[in-house]
């Protein structure tokens, strides 16, 4: 129970420092929501969306999933995305995984762990794909933070893939796609690809993903 009521003293806490500034804070952002940002991550507790990118309230949508998976099949993501871009406008998508990921290292071995394994499907696949790559690399670190990358990538071109996202080019280049990972390690944030705004740029990510790091 202490835990919990620290939850309770710890937004009072927010309360009174955010309106010690600005009294009207939270009132302005009563009536409407106007973010610039739909992130989407991986629903790892290390990896607080709004915290390691230092907004405020009402300037990011979010999306968070185990791995940061964009699937056409997923109704949930996909309203998300419909809202995000359709309806709030957003400027830019985000896709952003993290190094230590949990999912993506379930996913590059043996054990069954349920229903999880159905759910980190693609990145079996993307591990495929890149089997010869990823074969090359002896260092198991260097290997497993070449999948979290290869990941994101994947999730970038799966969101522009989306009619959502084909559609809202089609009348006019937004929102932009941009692909990141964040290093739990240091807690830095790393570009992998920045402004994927058009299917010109969605062939630019897939050579760029195809390209070997050649080590
Ligand atoms: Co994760």
């Amino acid at each position: 129970m202490e835990n919990i009521r620290r939850l309770f003293a710890q937004n009072r806490d927010l309360v009174a420092d955010i309106t010690k500034n600005d009294p009207e804070f939270f009132k302005k952002r009563a009536g409407k929501q106007e973010p610039h940002f739909l992130f989407i991550g991986c629903a790892d507790s290390r990896v607080p969306a709004e915290t390691l990118t230092g907004v405020a309230p009402g300037e990011m949508f979010v999306h968070r999933n185990i791995a940061n998976q964009v699937r056409s099949v997923d109704l949930n993501l996909l309203s998300v995305l419909q809202y995000g871009v359709e309806v709030l406008d957003v400027k830019h998508v985000i896709v952003c995984g993290h190094y230590e990921c949990g999912g993506v290292k379930a996913a590059m071995g043996d054990q069954n762990y349920g229903l999880v394994d159905h759910w980190l499907a693609g990145i079996r696949d993307t591990c495929n794909r890149h089997e010869q790559e990823l074969q090359r690399i002896g260092d198991d670190d260097r290997r497993f933070r070449r999948v979290v990358d290869l990941n994101v990538l994947r999730q970038v071109y799966n969101l522009a893939r989306t009619p959502i996202v084909q559609t809202a080019w089609k009348r006019g280049r937004r929102p932009m796609l941009h692909g990141m990972v964040y290093d739990i390690h240091d807690g830095l944030l790393k570009e992998l690809v920045l402004q994927v705004d058009g299917n010109d740029r969605v062939a630019e990510l897939l050579e760029t993903t195809r390209r070997s790091i050649g080590d």
